[in-house]
């Protein structure tokens, strides 16, 4: 071996050495490298998972708001007609049936629920109504009758101030229950379609549901009458199209009385 390839030997030999080092220093970057990504990855799937749980958190907290004005508005309906010695049970069928009209009618779903969720307030501003005029038996004279009739004015300005959807749409309820789909009703004696579509439908719900009932002033008519009146009024105090409806699914509605009546004090 000559002295050169001694020290090509060498050479080579040093080299060795150093690759050797590198990739040896190069594998530890690597781990290293992974190790932090690792860290990382735990680290957002961490945050990640803590935000999902705040979401939830979030939806939880809104569905119970929701539900919490749900039964808020649902109470004040049924404090309204308490105040007319009217059950519990007329205001949950006034929805249903509210609910009925509306699906049938065409509206889109969340509109039918949010009909059904608003027309038990139709009659909260009776809690403005002296007890002694509301509970009167018989028939009310000229004064009184002009007294009741102010509760649709009196729910209205309860419930217009609000943005809430719902208690929006309860306004439109209180407001216009009592207008005529051919004029002549109260407080604006707005006619047709200017009627809103949820005044048109709590006006029937309601009517429908108190002939059926035992009220203070009188006692409850049989389905015939009821019918027939109903079949009258069509196009004069109700929207045709409503009554049409009526008709045409008369076994859910019955189904619905049925299913809500009243408990036998
Ligand atoms: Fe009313
Ligand atoms: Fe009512």
């Amino acid at each position: 071996m000559s002295i050169s390839d001694d020290k090509l030997l060498t050479e080579l030999e040093e080299l060795k050495v150093n690759s050797t080092k590198t990739i040896d220093k190069l594998s530890k970057d690597l781990k290293r490298q992974n190790k932090i990504m690792e860290r990382s990855d735990k680290r957002q799937q961490k945050e990640y998972d803590e935000l999902q749980l705040k979401l939830q958190e979030v939806k939880d907290l809104s569905a119970e708001i929701e539900a919490t004005q749900r039964e808020v508005v649902f109470t004040m309906g049924a404090i309204g007609e308490s105040r007319s010695k009217e059950t519990g049970n007329h205001v949950k069928r006034v929805a249903e049936y509210s609910f009925l009209f509306a699906h049938y009618y065409g509206l889109p779903k969340a509109e039918c629920q949010m009909l059904k969720e608003a027309s038990p307030m139709h009659d909260i501003g009776k809690v403005a109504i002296p007890d002694a005029i509301l509970n009167k038996p018989g028939r009310f004279d000229e004064e009184e009758r002009k007294i009741i009739e102010t509760h649709s004015q009196i729910g209205y300005e309860m419930l217009k101030g609000s943005e809430r959807p719902l208690l929006k749409a309860a306004s439109i309820v209180a407001y216009e229950h009592h207008e005529k789909y051919a004029g002549g009703g109260y407080p604006q004696g707005t006619k047709g379609e200017d009627i809103h579509i949820y005044g048109r439908i709590t006006a029937l719900a309601d009517v429908f549901d108190a002939l059926g009932s035992d009220r203070v002033y009188k006692s409850a008519w049989n389905d015939e009458k009821i019918f027939k009146m109903f079949k009258e009024e069509r196009g004069k105090h109700f929207d045709p199209k409503l009554v049409d409806i009526f008709f045409e699914h008369l076994d859910e509605f019955l189904e619905v009385r049925n299913s809500l009546k009243d408990k036998i004090k």
